[in-house]
């Protein structure tokens, strides 16, 4: 195991053990999940005759699966490999049983779970709390204790419940009873929710104390599609709505802004890397859509970046919040570990929504980002890989920042014994993406 990953570990056993968790009490997701997930980019192709390669089917992820393994990205984190929607046959079976579709998954699911668990991951699977399944498969009212002991006897780890053909209002009762059906199989399945998001688009209030009370995820707004205008679109609204989205993630139960969508067809390289660096600084789940047997080594590397990775994954689980914007400048900034004394370390991203086609300047001191530690803050860039050395709130620090792009840093609290270390070196000569200047 990587040492961060040992240390992260350390850290939210003593969360667990020194605070209260509050949150589906099912043990599980107590850093935001990571995996890969069929839909965004796999949709509903059922043609398995026509487009054997692409289409809904246990070659489709058997494959990912090698991939997920054999490519690095389970080294990185990436543990669920998830089937969506389109999955069932059009009808249960005599007794009310779900049935994998017999064509596209002829050795069952379990057998797929089995393949899945016997390269070290784990295996997750897509339903609906309605009458059918967004895509017009049978969904679960009627056969809740029924579905959950199917998905116990094929060894399903993750469970996401969708909500169309339902009544949002029925969700309140319906989605908690859902997920007492897992916890009754006794098989500890992550369970993720798309409750909110109904009753938001049906003009209702959800009851998040509810919802983080039962979920460990759950959907807040629209579908990603593969467009920046819907990368865009979905971080507006986390800013838009921070104040009511934010408080509410935390260890086993973070809000979901959706797939990450890097290396298809509609984000820049750019754009792919703001996507990664909003996402880690939301505390989101990283579920990859994309074909990994295709994907650029360039847009690999985005998804396997450990330090951002890292940023994501922070045991706090503290989801971040939009701090500034203004003139399509904005800047996220999310508190992470190590913890010194009252002074957290923090993430920081800047994202340039500007469209003038030249990198923007942004320049603002340590302070001004509430980064107040009298011992300072070591500074590193997460995609350049530069360490800027131990820097003192009053240091200015200016970033260029490309359009639709990100500059995201890691400013790690140091401890008060480590004052006297702050580097007085001038003139600080770094490089074009990143210069400080030392305020006088
Ligand atoms: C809904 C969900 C998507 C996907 C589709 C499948 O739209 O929000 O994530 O699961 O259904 O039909």
């Amino acid at each position: 195991m990587a040492s961060w990953k040992l240390c992260a570990w350390t850290v939210i056993v003593i969360v667990c053990v020194l605070g209260k968790i509050s949150g589906l009490d099912n043990g599980l997701a107590l850093t935001p999940p990571m995996g890969w997930l069929a839909w965004e980019r796999f949709r509903c192709n059922t043609d398995c005759k026509n487009d054997p390669d692409n289409c809904i089917s246990d070659r489709l992820f058997r494959t990912m699966t090698d991939i997920l393994v054999n490519e690095g990205y389970a080294a990185a984190g990436y543990e669920y490999i998830n089937v969506d929607d389109c999955w069932p046959e059009r009808e249960r079976d005599a007794r009310g049983k779900l049935v994998p579709d017999r064509e596209r998954f002829p050795y069952g699911m379990k057998s797929l779970a089995d393949y899945v668990h016997s390269k070290g991951l784990k295996f997750g699977i897509y339903e609906d709390y309605g009458n059918f399944t967004c895509a017009g498969y049978p969904g679960v009212v009627g056969h809740l204790a029924g579905d959950a002991a199917t998905f116990e006897s094929w060894g399903v780890d993750y469970v996401k419940l969708d909500g169309c053909y339902a009544l949002p209002a029925d969700m309140d009762h319906g989605y908690p009873e859902f997920g007492r059906q897992l916890n009754l199989t006794g098989r500890q399945m992550v369970y993720s929710c798309s409750w909110p998001v109904y009753q938001i688009y049906a003009g209702m209030q959800p009851n998040f104390s509810s919802i983080i009370e039962h979920c460990n995820l759950w959907r807040n707004f629209d579908d990603i599609q593969d467009s920046w205008a819907s990368v865009e679109s979905i971080i507006d609204y986390y800013g838009n709505h921070q104040d009511v989205i934010v408080p509410n993630a935390g260890p086993g139960h973070w809000n979901d802004p959706d797939m990450l969508i890097i290396g298809n067809f509609g984000l820049s390289y750019e754009q792919s890397k703001t996507q990664f660096a909003i996402w880690a600084i939301l505390a989101a789940p990283l579920l990859m859509s994309v074909d990994l047997r295709t994907i650029r080594p360039e847009y690999k590397a985005i998804l396997q970046n450990r330090k951002i990775i890292e940023v994501d994954q922070d045991p706090l689980g503290i989801q971040g919040r939009r701090i500034y914007k203004h003139r399509g400048i904005e800047i996220w900034s999310r508190p992470v570990i190590p913890i010194h004394g009252q002074y957290y370390s923090y993430a920081v991203a800047f994202v340039n929504r500007r469209t003038d086609g030249t990198p923007s300047d942004v320049a603002v001191t340590l302070r001004e980002l509430g980064l107040n530690n009298p011992a300072g803050y070591r500074v590193e860039d997460l995609y350049e890989d530069v360490d800027y050395g131990v820097l003192s709130p009053q240091t200015k620090i200016k970033v260029k920042v490309n359009p639709s792009g990100v500059v995201i840093l890691r400013a790690d609290a140091q401890p008060a014994f480590a004052y006297n270390a702050i580097p007085t070196r001038t003139p600080y000569t770094l490089n074009d993406v990143f210069r400080l200047t030392k305020k006088k």
